[in-house]
C-alpha cells in the first residue's frame, strides 16, 4: 500500500509512491530545491495530515517560499520550527501526523547528547530516533539532507545505512533542470530518474524529458550526436557533444561533464587503435547537454561519433540516433530494451538509428524510422561522420 506523494515524477523514482513506515533522506547540494521540493509535496498531500519541520527557516520563511511558489498550504499542514528531537518526538506523538519532513537532519540534536548539532553522534541519533517512530507508528518520514562538496550526505555514512531509501536531488548550478535519483531504495528500483526543471514558482515536472533535453540542439555542427540512453524504464534522448582542439601543452586535456572521464579515455584509446583518430594530440572535452549524466555503455558509440566528427569538424547525421556499447576491440555490443529507444527516437522525428549487429535480430521497427546495423566503430564512424545534415 503506497501513498501517491502528488507529485508523479517523486513517486516514480520513490518505486510507486510513499510507503507507510518508510524513511526517505533527500539529499543534494545547497539551494539546489530540497525545500521547495518538499514544501510541494507537503502541500499538494490534500487531507493526509503532514508535519512539516523545520530547522533551518523560520515560519515565517517558509510561509514566504509558500507564497512565492503560489501554494495555498492545506489546513492539514502542521509547520513546527524546531531542532530538539524530544519536542519533535512529542509533537508527534501528540498530532499523529499521516507524514512527516525534517528539514534538515543535520539541524537536529538530541539534548543529552554532548556534541552540537550536524555531528556525526548528533546526526545518526537524531536520524535513529526518527526512525524508532517512522516504524512504530507506521508514518512515512522524508528526511533533508545536505551534501558536501565531493557529493556525499554531510554527517555519517552510516545514516544512508539506517534508512530505507536515498534520493539525490542534483543539477547544474546554472540549469534549470533537475534530477532526482533513487541512490538507494529498499522499496524499489534504483535506476528510476525524475526530471524537473526549477523556475520562479517552484519545481515543475518535466514529462518529456527528451523534447527538452535536445530542444537548445544546434543542426549542422560538427562534435554533437543525439544518443539513447534508458533511466530506469524510461528512454531519455539526450544531446552528447566533444570538441577536440589541438593541445597546447605537454599532456592532452581530457575533461568530462556528465560522462565517466576513465569510460572517456578508454573510448579515446579505441578510437586511436582502430580508426587512426590521432587523439594523442588534442585536448577533448565532453559534454551531456542539459546538464544530465548519462552512466550507460549504451552511450559509447554516440560519444566516439561525436569526438571524431570534432576532430574531422565534420557534423555527424543529425537525423540518426546512435546506440551502441563499444568494446576494447572496436566492436559494437548488445545493448538492453533497444526497442523502447527505437521508439523514443521514432517519437521524436529522427529518421535513422545505429544499433549493435545483436540487438536487429526479431525487431521490428516503428515505420518512419531507417535501422543500420554497425558491427564496428571503423564502420559507424565511416557511414555517420561527415554525412549531409538532414
Ligand atoms: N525569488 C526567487 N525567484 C526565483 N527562484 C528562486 C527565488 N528564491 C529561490 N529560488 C530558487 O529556489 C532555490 C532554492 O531552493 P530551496 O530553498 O528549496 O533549496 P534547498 O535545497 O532547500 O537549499 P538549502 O540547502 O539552502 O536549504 C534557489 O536556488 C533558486 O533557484
Ligand atoms: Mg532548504
Amino acid at each position: 500500500m503506497r501513498i501517491p506523494s502528488g507529485i508523479p515524477e517523486l513517486d516514480r523514482v520513490l518505486g510507486g509512491g510513499i510507503v507507510p513506515g518508510s524513511v526517505v533522506l533527500i539529499g543534494g547540494d545547497p539551494g539546489i530545491g530540497k525545500s521547495t521540493l518538499m514544501m510541494q509535496m507537503a502541500a499538494g498531500l490534500g487531507k493526509l495530515l503532514t508535519l512539516y519541520v523545520t530547522g533551518e527557516e523560520s515560519v515565517q520563511q517558509i510561509k514566504l517560499r509558500a507564497a512565492r511558489l503560489s501554494l495555498s498550504p492545506p489546513e492539514s499542514l502542521l509547520l513546527l520550527a524546531e531542532t530538539n528531537i524530544a519536542v519533535i518526538e512529542a509533537v508527534i506523538e501528540r498530532t499523529s501526523p499521516g507524514l512527516v519532513i525534517v528539514d534538515s537532519i543535520q539541524t537536529m540534536y538530541r539534548q543529552d547528547l554532548e556534541s552540537a548539532p550536524g555531528t556525526v553522534s548528533q546526526v545518526r541519533e537524531a536520524t535513529a530516533a526518527l526512525m524508532r517512530l517512522a516504524k512504530t507508528r507506521a508514518v512515512p518520514v522524508f528526511l533533508v539532507g545536505h551534501v558536501t562538496k565531493d557529493g556525499i550526505i554531510a554527517g555519517p555514512r552510516v545514516i544512508e545505512h539506517m534508512v530505507d531509501a536515498v534520493l539525490q536531488f542534483e543539477g547544474e548550478r546554472h540549469h534549470a533542470f533537475r534530477i532526482l535519483r533513487a541512490m538507494k531504495n529498499r522499496f524499489g528500483s534504483t535506476s528510476e530518474l525524475g526530471v524537473f526543471e526549477m523556475h520562479g514558482g517552484g519545481l515543475r515536472e518535466v514529462s518529456n524529458p527528451s523534447e527538452v533535453f535536445l530542444a537548445e540542439r544546434k543542426y549542422g555542427t560538427s562534435g554533437s550526436t543525439v544518443v539513447a540512453s534508458m533511466e530506469g524504464t524510461r528512454p531519455l534522448l539526450v544531446e552528447v557533444q566533444a570538441l577536440a582542439a589541438p593541445a597546447s601543452y605537454g599532456v592532452p586535456q581530457r575533461s568530462s561533464t556528465g560522462f565517466d572521464l576513465r569510460r572517456l579515455q578508454m573510448l579515446l584509446a579505441v578510437l586511436e587503435k582502430r580508426v587512426g583518430a590521432n587523439v594523442g594530440r588534442y585536448d577533448v572535452f565532453v559534454n551531456v547537454a542539459g546538464g544530465v549524466r548519462v552512466d550507460e555503455p549504451a552511450v559509447d558509440l554516440g560519444m566516439a561519433l561525436s569526438i571524431v566528427s570534432s576532430l574531422r569538424d565534420l557534423p555527424v547525421d543529425s537525423g540518426t540516433v546512435a546506440i551502441g556499447e563499444i568494446g576494447l576491440g572496436g566492436e559494437i555490443r548488445r545493448v538492453s530494451q533497444a526497442d523502447k529507444r527505437i521508439a523514443e527516437a521514432s517519437r521524436l522525428g529522427f529518421t535513422r538509428c545505429v544499433l549493435p549487429p545483436n540487438n536487429m535480430r526479431g525487431l521490428t521497427p516503428p515505420s518512419g524510422i531507417e535501422l543500420l546495423e554497425v558491427e564496428s566503430v571503423e564502420q559507424a564512424v565511416a557511414a555517420l561522420v561527415g554525412s549531409p545534415a538532414a
